[in-house]
């Protein structure tokens, strides 16, 4: 449930050598997160993202520093983090990306949103993003949205904005139900939706059921989203090697012939208040 009263997240600044520095309960709000998701992403996390887990050895009992997590990215693929405010613009967003360099809100959710939270906090970024960026076809992907997104028209970035959510955020990999694995960061850093998202009829705690659909460029741009809720929607890849070739399509072409179509109409109810 909503709390009414929430304080707005805000992110710790680096000391003069760039040591982040967090309470007590900030980092057991890190343990206890971790620790959930360790139960839950063996059987349901693609196998690349655990390979990439494994690469980055995070502390189980504190919230890692971000050079910790560079040393690893860069060896593997030449990205790094970048420390930032709790929200940044889009444009800002895209030039990171575009220069391999992944923003982290150097911020940690509260107990009450332990969960979901709409913002993107540091368990987010780390634990949700940052294995798969040890993956050339993600973070290739990354680097191509980012430069693509630093050209766009704001219209064509409300497009895009669709495709980064459909994959690096809610993306799933594996057509059959037995070989469904996630690789969306916003997944796998939400304990309820890690549950959810590869659910059946059987195992789903809520009363809705995930619908999985192949994922098509044209498609995916013209599927509306939310934000506040557990996906109604998945597009799901063959494999990550897929997202190599989402890069080396026309995606801007693809967006000019969504905008020219439309949106679908949501397959969820829209809240008018
Ligand atoms: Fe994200």
């Amino acid at each position: 449930m909503e709390s009414q009263n929430k304080q707005p997240y805000l992110s710790h600044q680096p000391d003069a050598h760039g040591h982040i520095h967090y309470s007590d309960d900030e980092h057991a709000m890190w343990q206890a997160l971790l620790e959930r998701q360790a139960e839950q992403i063996p059987n349901r996390a693609c196998t690349a993202y655990l390979d990439g887990l494994k690469k980055l050895n995070l502390p189980s009992d504190r919230i890692p520093q971000l050079h910790d997590i560079d040393e690893v990215l860069q060896a593997a693929t030449g990205w790094q983090t970048a420390a930032v405010p709790a929200l940044i613009s889009f444009g800002k967003f895209f030039k990171l990306l575009a220069n391999k360099s992944f923003p982290v809100a150097t911020f940690i959710r509260r107990f009450d949103d332990m969960d979901y939270i709409e913002e993107p906090d540091i368990f987010h970024e780390i634990v949700g993003h940052c294995p798969l960026l040890t993956h050339p076809a993600f973070a290739t992907f990354n680097e191509t949205y980012g430069k693509l997104g630093l050209n766009a028209s704001k219209e064509e970035r409300l497009f895009l904005a669709r495709l980064y959510w459909f994959t690096i955020e809610f993306g799933l990999v594996g057509q059959t139900q037995d070989t469904r694995r996630i690789y969306g960061g916003g997944i796998l850093s939400s304990p309820s939706e890690t549950m959810y998202a590869l659910s059946d009829e059987t195992h789903n705690q809520s009363n809705h059921q995930p619908e999985y659909r192949a994922f098509d460029l044209l498609d995916v741009l013209r599927t509306p989203y939310r934000i506040d809720h557990i996906q109604p929607i998945y597009y799901v890849i063959d494999d990550l090697d897929t997202l190599f070739d989402i890069v080396n399509s026309d995606i801007m072409g693809v967006v000019k012939q969504a905008m020219s179509l439309g949106m679908f109409e949501p397959t969820y109810q829209v809240e008018t208040s």
